[in-house]
């Protein structure tokens, strides 16, 4: 056989392109035809051998295992479940590709209830070779004019229309509209469009259109058109299927098997982009000297090689080469040749389908013929006729065998052996051709016969399928509208974090002068940081945190050793009468001094007191007012140093002499200056939030003396509780506080700390669940319980490494019966409200280190701020955000946050053991 290279007039080819010498012997003829049309034949053991190909190919890409170059792409399309007939609306469908040099607009409207369907309007528009071939740019508008021009003749209006692009080549998706073109296929080969968005490609080209009224909110590849588009009463369909120009099938696969997604549940639909299978040579043994000239003379040589020998863009030009082959070899048409019969695309899908209609068939090839200037004698007709059949059923059982191939995969991923599915059919080959549909199915049964099979041709192309998803975008896309209009107030850009930290400055100026102020700027007594020398055995509480904790404290040369016991301190105490939470807080430390062997030992005592106390000493402290969950009464306005004595007292407890209570952001400073002598400042950001920081004694109004420091507790939870705090409070905020115990007070406590940042996720899902955003709108009891969402849940919710199917879990375990989309947009909320959180404590830092760089007057400074606190240390993101927000607020500080690993309890004895060595100093 010689090679059928490049088309065109051959020396051998006479004035009509007929040879000038005789024919061949006709014994040759039939041989040379009959070895001809042999190749097109394809055995069950080679459809098989494809079948488990292209199989393998397929699960190597959903694991993600193909190289560069993947004879099967497997591309999620985010496509989650097939139409639940419930969508409805009117849609604009922009059809590109399917069809070859077409373009189709659609007005579809879907009426959402089940059966009943509107004929959607359409209009096809032909795209101009130069424009398939031409600026990406150039194409692009081509589609917003035709889209223009579809709509001016429809009664739009100003309304809105959400648009599905159903654009039919192969494209990486990262969302329903957002897509980026891998490579073009078929006729079309646009500059610039390889590796860009095509949605914000045509929104652009929208745009520049003026037409104000489309809103494309998904992109949809043909086949998922057709498989959403088919019938609800017949499907729903499982497998979509196009043979159009080109070849392609999607089916929905379990989406635990698609590495590429961060899903364990539900099922998601994959464009297999089969086209591509077999670039590897595996399709090699079955290429015919036709099918290598075909895809050498076309635009994307060595690509789509199992697309050029099954789409209706190249069986008219198979049939072509063969017949021009034939012809030369004198079998055909007198061994006459045309130039039209040698010219590529002379020979089209229709051509071939007419001339293979059983009835008319003959005829008609008798007119294509003609139509190409020859002049087919009656066995031409015959020949040509089987020519035609040789190609097209090759075609229908290669893409049989590929159909048995998803057939297989489907088998595997729900593990059954018996597979009762529907198949969604699309494309002129379907609509056209006389028998592709019937060879193809007879070949599936062949290959497939466990498997139970029907095919629902698509009603329009899949543009009701297109429809659907674009609905489904639509939504999606005003759930996150709402999404981000919830959580737009929690965005705090640069500006607005700058003027925080000018108000919280203000306000501690205030504070300090012993003005009005929302921050108390309370003296905490403690005058300098540890300096080493401390020594002795102390005994230390720490409450106010998550837990109350008894600490024996060994301060000595080797270092600082801890012993300490956790007790409970349940609602009933923290809310009951002060006097049963301090007896209560005593029992705790008899039961901790019997189980540390402490009987008739008398040590000096720090108590970390983690609420806000006006301290005129430092064994000394006014509590101003409880915060957090505490509510005891008979303790606002006393000294609570007096209340532990008077506990003390009662239970004849063996003497405990409390020598100094601290706030727990000192006792935190203090445990962390014992390691960092640079440690100047106190953070805690756990159930509720605080600093203090060293301040020049001569700025600190009502203490005595204006040398030195002066440890500063800032109570900043209640800043702006004088309603100057420049952050806007939403209505999630709002509910919060109300609920709380202290309405109205600690605001800035309640914008960060972990009693209520959980409560704010809540409201947010609530509000969100009553917009129909979340959890289908279902209402859901769990969520209206209180503190049902932990703070802790943000901290996993957000931890990286957490795969979207764990966050699932976290909140199923709440109860909530949520989508992926769901887990994902209580993602997004717990991350809005962290952020912020931590962005305002990032202020705050910022406002305390400024305040003591410019205090000393000092270009830089250096300092370090010891922190503690579970939302802090446990959150993944927080600390992180805290720092880089005082990088942005106080660039001229160097602030290295160390986190403390005792607690304040140490803290709280070194504060002692400071005391301590004091009064020992004093009296020498
Ligand atoms: C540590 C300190 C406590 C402090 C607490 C705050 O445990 O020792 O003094 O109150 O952190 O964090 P939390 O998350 O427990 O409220
Ligand atoms: C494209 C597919 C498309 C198929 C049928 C192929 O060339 O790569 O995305 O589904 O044609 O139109
Ligand atoms: C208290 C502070 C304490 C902070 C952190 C706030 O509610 O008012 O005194 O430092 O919580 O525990």
């Amino acid at each position: 056989m010689d090679s059928i290279g490049p088309v065109g007039l051959g020396s051998r080819d006479g004035p009509q392109g007929c040879p000038p010498e005789g024919l061949p012997h006709p014994s040759d003829s039939s041989k040379v035809v009959q070895k001809c049309l042999q190749q097109f034949m394809v055995t069950k053991a080679q459809l098989q051998q494809i079948q488990d190909s292209l199989l393998d190919s397929m699960e190597q890409a959903l694991m993600g295992h193909s190289g560069p170059m993947p004879a099967v792409r497997m591309l999620p399309t985010y496509v989650g479940s097939t139409p639940h007939g419930t969508e409805q609306g009117d849609f604009v469908v922009l059809e590109l590709g399917a069809t070859g040099a077409s373009m189709r607009v659609l007005w579809v409207t879907l009426t959402g209830t089940k059966g009943r369907r509107v004929q959607p309007r359409s209009q096809e528009f032909v795209i101009p070779p130069e424009v398939m071939l031409g600026p990406g740019q150039q194409l692009f508008d081509f589609a917003a004019h035709c889209l223009a021009e579809f709509l001016e003749a429809l009664p739009v209006g100003n309304q809105c229309l959400p648009l599905g692009f159903n654009f039919s080549f192969p494209c990486h998706q990262t969302g329903l509209d957002r897509s980026t073109l891998i490579s073009w296929t078929k006729g079309f080969r646009c500059s610039d469009v390889e590796g860009q968005d095509v949605v914000q490609l045509l929104r652009e080209a929208i745009k520049r259109q003026g037409t104000s009224n489309l809103d494309v909110v998904a992109m949809v590849n043909d086949t998922v058109g057709t498989m959403m588009g088919c019938d609800p009463e017949l499907g729903p369909c499982e497998i979509g299927l196009v043979v159009d120009t080109g070849t392609n099938a999607c089916y929905m696969e379990e989406a635990r098997h698609v590495a590429a997604l961060d899903e364990d549940r539900g099922r998601v639909c994959v464009s297999i982009e089969w086209g591509s299978f077999g670039d590897d040579e595996v399709l090699g043994p079955l290429l015919t000297p036709f099918d290598r000239a075909l895809d050498q003379e076309s635009l994307n040589p060595g690509a789509q090689r199992f697309e050029k020998m099954i789409g209706g863009l190249y069986l008219g030009e198979l049939v072509r080469l063969v017949l021009a082959h034939l012809a030369r070899r004198g079998i055909l048409f007198g061994g006459c040749t045309t130039p039209a019969l040698l010219s590529q695309g002379s020979v089209t899908l229709e051509h071939v389908a007419e001339m293979e209609d059983p009835s008319t068939g003959a005829a008609r090839v008798l007119a294509v013929l003609q139509n190409l200037g020859l002049r087919p004698g009656p066995s031409d007709v015959e020949l040509i006729q089987h020519v035609c059949a040789a190609v097209s059923t090759r075609s229908a059982r290669l893409c049989a065998a590929a159909l048995a191939a998803v057939l297989s995969r489907l088998q595997h991923s729900r593990e059954q052996h018996t597979l009762q599915i529907a198949v969604a059919t699309g494309g002129q080959v379907f609509e056209r051709h006389p028998r592709f549909h019937n060879v193809l199915q007879e070949t599936v049964m062949l290959l497939a016969p466990e498997c139970d099979i029907s095919f629902i041709p698509s009603v329009d192309g899949g543009g009701q399928g297109v429809a659907m998803v674009t609905a489904v975008a639509a939504r999606l896309a005003a759930h996150r509208h709402l999404v981000e209009e919830t959580l737009a107030p929690f965005q705090l850009d640069q500006e607005r974090l700058a003027s925080v930290q000018v108000q919280m400055r203000e306000a501690m100026a205030k504070g300090l002068r012993g003005e009005a102020s929302s921050l108390s700027m309370l003296p905490s007594y403690v005058r300098a940081t540890p300096d080493g020398s401390e020594r002795g055995d102390f005994l230390a509480l720490d409450l106010g945190g998550t837990n109350f904790r008894v600490l024996l404290v060994r301060v000595a040369a080797a270092g600082v050793k801890i012993t300490s016991q956790v007790y409970a301190i349940p609602e009933c105490v923290a809310q009951g009468s002060g006097q049963q939470l301090f007896d209560h807080i005593v029992d705790c430390i008899m039961d901790f001094q019997q189980r540390q062997g402490l009987g008739g030992q008398s040590l000096p005592l720090g108590f970390t007191f983690s609420f806000p106390c006006k301290q005129v000493g430092l064994d000394q402290g006014i509590l101003l007012n409880w915060t957090k969950g505490f509510n005891a009464s008979d303790c606002e306005g006393h000294d609570v140093v007096a209340l532990l004595r008077e506990a003390i007292g009662r239970r004849q407890a063996v003497e405990l002499k409390v020598v100094a209570i601290v706030n727990d952001t000192v006792g935190t400073m203090m445990s962390c200056g014992y390691e960092d002598h640079r440690c100047e400042v106190g953070l805690i950001v756990g159930t509720g939030t605080n600093a203090c920081y060293m301040e020049e004694l001569q700025n600190v109004a009502g203490v005595p003396g204006d040398s030195g420091h002066m440890c500063i507790n800032m109570e900043w939870g209640a800043f702006g509780d004088d309603g100057m705090l420049d952050v806007p409070i939403t209505c999630f905020d709002a509910s919060v506080d109300r609920e709380s115990i202290n309405p109205g007070k600690q605001r800035f406590e309640k914008l960060i700390s972990g009693m209520y940042l959980g409560e704010i996720v809540r409201h947010i899902l609530l509000h969100l669940n009553s917009l129909g955003v979340l959890f289908r709108g279902q209402q859901t009891q769990c969520l209206q319980t209180r503190d049902i969402f932990k703070t802790k849940f943000l901290s996993e919710i957000e931890s990286d490494s957490l795969a979207l199917r764990q966050v699932r879990a976290i909140l199923e375990d709440l109860g909530l019966p949520l989508t992926s989309d769901d887990a994902l947009v209580v993602r997004e909320v717990c991350q809005a409200v962290s952020r912020r959180a931590a962005q305002l404590c990032g202020v705050g830092v910022a406002a305390v280190v400024e305040k003591i760089r410019e205090n000393r007057s000092l270009e830089e400074l250096t300092v370090t701020v010891g922190v503690d606190g579970t939302l802090y240390k446990l959150h993944p993101h927080f600390s992180s955000l805290v720092a880089a927000t005082v990088r942005e607020l106080a660039p001229r500080c160097a602030v290295t946050f160390l986190q403390s690993e005792d607690g304040s309890g140490k803290g709280a004895a070194l504060v002692t053991a400071v005391a301590c060595r004091l009064a020992q100093a004093a009296q020498v």
